[in-house]
């Protein structure tokens, strides 16, 4: 089994939207059974899952708290892969549930204030050594900012190379408990969380199941009061990054 955490300090970025999607087109292409578990307590994933008449991916009701037993139970049960939503937020939850990460998907808007804030949870990715990789969202169809942020991106660690657009489908489709690829399989977004999806699917395909291996989650318990000193300076962002 493998487990996907959708993690960024920075609120809006599109870890919820993302998290559904990937879960959805992971389901639909194969690598399932999957489930999806909202750490959230503003509960948008859990919100969105139960209004879903499609009984895949599955969902799984609980507690960051409990997230570990989650895991555990999820994969008795047989699923494949997991994809967790996470709050906006930096806590000790957050960072255990990090390490329960066989990868870490981090969206990130191409905006220099989102680009500024990523340094915070990629020293937690990196405190804990998982695989990280960010996936630019709410891009402008041929802007040049969102270039820009890639690089920007690059200097903190793998850019997805696919990025997903800012579309009104990605927030229309949620409503009633869908994704862009049920509403319009064909449709340029749905394409968009295809390309993206098999990406994350490729590096998962590369990776051991770190999960049989859960650590214990009291060794973590030291990370978040360390974060103040594991501060790293925000990456360059703008033109100038791009030709230096
Ligand atoms: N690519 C996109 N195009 C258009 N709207 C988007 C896109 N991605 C996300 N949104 C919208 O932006 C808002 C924030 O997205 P989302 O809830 O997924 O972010 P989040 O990181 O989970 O937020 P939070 O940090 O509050 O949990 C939502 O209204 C969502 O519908
Ligand atoms: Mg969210």
């Amino acid at each position: 089994m493998r487990v996907i955490v959708f993690a960024s300090q920075k609120g809006g970025s599109g870890k919820t939207t993302i998290c559904g999607h990937m879960a959805v087109q992971a389901a639909r292409t194969g690598h399932g059974p999957v489930a999806m578990i909202d750490t959230d307590p503003q509960g948008s994933l859990a919100q969105w899952a139960s209004e879903r008449r499609n009984a895949e991916p599955g969902y799984i009701q609980l507690e960051l708290a409990n997230l570990r037993e989650g895991l555990i139970e999820a994969r008795k049960e047989g699923y494949r892969l997991v994809c967790v939503d996470t709050p906006p937020s930096l806590t000790r939850e957050i960072s255990k549930a990090l390490s329960y990460a066989d990868l870490v998907v981090m969206p990130t808007r191409p905006s220099p204030h989102d680009i500024r804030a990523v340094g915070v949870t990629v020293d937690l990715v990196e405190f804990h050594n998982k695989p990280m990789v960010f996936i630019i969202n709410g891009a402008t169809p041929r802007a040049r900012i969102t270039s820009d942020a890639a690089v920007a991106l690059s200097q903190h660690g793998t850019v997805a190379p696919s990025f997903i657009h800012n579309r009104v489908d990605y927030a229309a489709s949620m409503i009633d408990g869908r994704t862009v690829m049920e509403v319009k399989p064909d449709g340029t977004s749905a394409n968009e969380i295809a390309e993206v999806w098999s990406y994350l699917a490729e590096r998962l395909a590369r990776m051991d199941d770190t999960l049989n291996g859960v650590p214990d989650p009291t060794e973590y318990t030291r990370t978040v009061t360390n974060l103040n000193v594991m501060r790293r300076r925000p990456a360059a962002f703008g033109r100038r990054s791009v030709s230096a």
